[in-house]
């Protein structure tokens, strides 16, 4: 599991360069999958969302200029991500640990997690924690990278343990983050052992989509 720690110094580290190292390192599709996610909450018409680990604010700023009728609140435990988020136009923001929010329960229609679950220390207390603040009827969707389960899988594994950590130590002077990246995808759950970790967790109706060949995937269920 990871160590919050390393995680909270790791982000603090990479914060300012961390928009364009995730646009660079992913050629873009971190873009259209964040494009994606919109749309999903799009049909769900929250009136409110909570968009857990916001980081530097991408998912919630794309949901917030596609969709401005929804009262979005961006969360993360990193102060100078969040700073980005704020001066990159993310008006509402907290900062909090994840798996212990200072929110109401049932406070929320939805609930939005991206790139942010696979770093929480506990992956059942957060899920938990999500659901105590979605209202009865709310929404989850968490997108996150996944290992592909197909031919994909070995040149997929050489390139996130050995190129990327080199290329992202360039852009990000930080190599030490992203070797990070490729061990956390390895150990996160994916597929229908994620779908019934958020049963377990005492969510409804999972759903798993992989996408772009199963390197990342959108997980979604209800309270
Ligand atoms: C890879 S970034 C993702 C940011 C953003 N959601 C995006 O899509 O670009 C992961 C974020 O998770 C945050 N994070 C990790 N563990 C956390 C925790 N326990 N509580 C709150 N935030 C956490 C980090 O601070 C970091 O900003």
């Amino acid at each position: 599991m990871p160590d919050p720690a390393y995680v909270h110094a790791a982000f603090s580290a990479i914060a300012e360069r961390y928009v364009t190292a995730n646009h660079i390192l992913s050629l873009g599709t971190d873009i259209m999958w964040r494009a994606r996610v919109v749309q999903m909450v799009a049909e769900w018409k929250p009136a409110s969302l909570l968009d857990i680990a916001t980081g530097t604010g991408d998912l919630a700023l794309a949901i917030k200029r596609a969709l401005p009728e929804i009262d979005v609140l961006g969360t993360d435990f990193c102060r100078p991500m969040l700073d980005v988020a704020v001066r990159r136009g993310l008006s509402r923001v907290l900062e909090a640990d994840a798996m212990n929010l200072p929110l109401e329960d049932a406070s929320f229609d939805a609930a939005t997690v991206a790139f942010g679950l696979r770093n929480m220390a506990d992956y059942g207390k957060a899920l938990r924690e999500f659901r105590r603040v979605l209202k009865p009827g709310g929404h989850l969707l968490v997108l996150d990278f996944s290992m592909p389960e197909n031919i994909f899988a070995a040149p997929y594994r050489l390139y996130l343990h050995h190129v990327l950590p080199r290329i992202a130590g360039l852009v990000t002077g930080n190599s030490d983050a992203y070797a990070y990246l490729g061990d956390s995808i390895e150990a996160f759950p994916r597929g229908e052992a994620f779908r019934q970790l958020m049963l377990a967790c005492g969510f409804k109706n999972p759903t798993s989509l992989p996408l772009c060949m199963g390197i990342a995937s959108i997980y979604t269920a209800e309270v």
